[in-house]
């Protein structure tokens, strides 16, 4: 059964988040999700908000090697969050880009704590060696949860994005999974 997208009882809601692989039911939870902070935020440089074809598309692009999770909160769907490669060259292959949202009614509460952890653990069982993660660089939520796991960031592209009427910048966070030297 998908998880529900409603208002949950506040009470209920101190129970940790619950991490599990998305499923096709998932899709429109996440769209809508993702399309909130499209035209609210400037998480994503995104302009137009996804269809749920684009996302049915999207979700298909993403195998056992770029898993997409979600994580719930008292049985509703908190929020998502997903691997992707970082370039489709072969030499960037044990290298993965994470991204995460979650449903603004439910932060704070750990779901995004949880989606990270998750993802870092997945990373690290699919054998890669580095993580990336592109941040707007007034995000302090996205800065300060990448830091508590060992992100550091390597570096700022200035002015690169252009939403609502200015420019954005985009910090780059690495972690080194492992200290392999070959
Ligand atoms: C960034 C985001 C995913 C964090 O998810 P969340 O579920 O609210 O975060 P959590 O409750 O798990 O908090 C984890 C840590 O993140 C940091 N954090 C979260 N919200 C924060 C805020 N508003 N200000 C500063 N730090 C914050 C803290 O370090 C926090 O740890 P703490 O609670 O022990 O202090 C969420 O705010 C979000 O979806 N924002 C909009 C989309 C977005 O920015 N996505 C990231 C794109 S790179």
């Amino acid at each position: 059964m998908p998880a529900r997208d409603a208002d949950a009882p506040a009470a209920s809601l101190s129970a940790p988040p619950l991490v599990r692989r998305a499923t096709m039911d998932d899709l429109p939870v996440i769209n809508r999700i993702y399309n909130y902070e499209v035209e609210h935020g400037v998480a994503t440089w995104d302009l137009a908000p996804w269809s749920l074809e684009q996302r049915a598309q999207w979700f298909a692009e993403h195998d056992d090697s770029t898993p997409v999770l979600v994580a719930e909160l008292a049985g509703a769907l908190a929020g998502f969050g997903y691997l992707a490669p970082h370039s489709p060259r072969a030499g960037y292959r044990f290298t993965r880009e994470d991204a995460g949202y979650v449903n603004e009614r439910f932060q704070r509460r750990g779901a995004g704590r949880a989606l990270l952890a998750a993802l870092i653990e997945e990373a690290r069982s699919l054998g890669m060696h580095t993580m990336l993660a592109g941040i707007e660089s007034e995000n302090a939520a996205s800065v300060a949860l990448h830091r508590s796991f060992g992100f550091v960031e390597v570096g700022r592209q200035r002015q690169t994005g252009h939403k609502f009427d200015r420019w954005l910048d985009r910090i780059d966070m690495q972690l080194l999974l492992d200290q392999r030297t070959t």
